[in-house]
């Protein structure tokens, strides 16, 4: 068992943060588990479960065990007449996994193409994009309990999912380790188009719509507008969207008639953060290291050399002026170690 001290994390996490890990564990099969879990002094460490890295913000010493989970591995392990189960490992890329699925002729994750991270991270905060979320068509989570060293299912009911958000992030947090997640993709399959310049770019780039041309036009839009973490660090979305009541839109509307919204449930809308954020005057200002993307206000770069602390302190700024300005409160979508 190989077990690191004072290991380097800046490569594993895409805001680039300079972090060092106390004890640095690579997890790769059962077995390496079992002897994890055998070792009481290391079982009763504070463990920290690290996937992509992609929507984290790292102190300078993360103390405790970081513990990389890096199994591998996916496969076909059902199929009925409505639908083929796939089930893949934590560690596994996700947007890998993605294109495999597309290649065997699955559809259902393509407008989740290109999204950083890991597959074990993919339940977590519910990653979604284009108006699809991993909620959609995930069948059931596989974790290990980090109490005794226990595997448990998760069904998709009981995971609790909602906008970035789930059971693993709330209740769940820090008991639970995801080893592998269960998809089931319909092969009745509805393509998602409607969501922004999706349809556009398919019909411009094909003449047909298929998963694979939607997977397509999805990774054109994302290059074209998110930044690559290995060109400039940044962690995708820095803040969630914040959801207002239909009465806060109305009134927001008064003063900022170009405002942009969408219906969030029957009472209450999602204002675009990246709106809020660019109105307000952020979109490609820095402050220190760091600043607010030149092509979307809403992702938080590392122009080099940031700390946490700079990235709070643009976070923080960044919050105060949205308040001011229309009274909303923005959450960081990032978690803090
Ligand atoms: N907008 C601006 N200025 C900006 C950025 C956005 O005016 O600088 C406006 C856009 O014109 C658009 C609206 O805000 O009308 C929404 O922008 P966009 O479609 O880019 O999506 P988003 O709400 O900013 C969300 C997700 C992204 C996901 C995209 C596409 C969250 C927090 N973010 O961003 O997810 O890729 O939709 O579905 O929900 C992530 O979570 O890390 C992430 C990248």
């Amino acid at each position: 068992m190989i077990l690191h001290t004072h290991f380097d994390l800046s490569r594993l996490n895409t805001l680039g943060l300079h972090a060092e890990a106390e004890l640095f564990f690579e997890l790769k099969n059962e077995q390496d588990l079992q002897t994890l879990m055998k070792d009481s002094s290391l079982r009763s460490k504070n463990w920290k479960i690290l996937g992509g890295g992609s929507n984290l913000v790292l102190p300078k010493i993360v103390h405790g065990l970081t513990v990389h989970i890096a199994n591998k591995g996916h496969s076909l392990v059902k199929e009925d007449d409505d639908a083929w189960y796939v089930q893949c490992a934590a560690g596994e890329i996700w947007n890998d996994f993605v294109q495999w699925t597309l290649k065997q002729g699955y559809a259902g994750l393509e407008n989740l193409s290109l999204i950083p991270g890991t597959v074990g991270a993919a339940p977590i905060q519910n990653i979604g994009a284009y108006g699809v979320e991993v909620k959609d068509t995930l069948y059931e989570v596989t974790c290990v309990d980090l109490q005794d060293g226990s595997f448990k299912t998760f069904s998709n009911k009981e995971c609790h999912f909602s906008y970035r958000d789930s059971f693993f992030k709330q209740e769940g947090a820090g008991r639970y380790m995801v080893w592998s997640v269960l998809f089931r993709l319909p092969k009745k399959f509805h393509l998602h188009l409607e969501y922004g310049d999706i349809r556009k770019e398919v019909e411009r780039r094909f003449t047909t719509a298929t998963p694979k041309a939607v997977a397509e036009a999805v990774i054109a839009i994302r290059q074209s507008k998110l930044p690559d973490p290995l060109v400039i660090g940044n962690a995708g979305s820095f803040f969630k969207n914040p959801i207002v009541t239909a009465d806060k839109r109305n009134d927001l509307l008064k003063d900022f008639p170009d405002l942009v919204s969408f219906p969030a449930n029957q009472d209450n809308f999602k204002l675009a953060a990246g709106w809020l954020i660019d109105r307000a005057g952020w979109k490609g200002r820095k402050l220190g290291p760091v600043g607010m993307y030149e092509k979307q206000a809403l992702v938080l770069v590392n122009h080099g050399g940031a700390s946490a602390d700079d990235v709070w302190k643009l976070a923080q700024k960044v919050s105060a002026d949205i308040q001011g300005l229309f009274g909303v409160s923005l959450e960081a979508e990032p978690v803090r170690w």
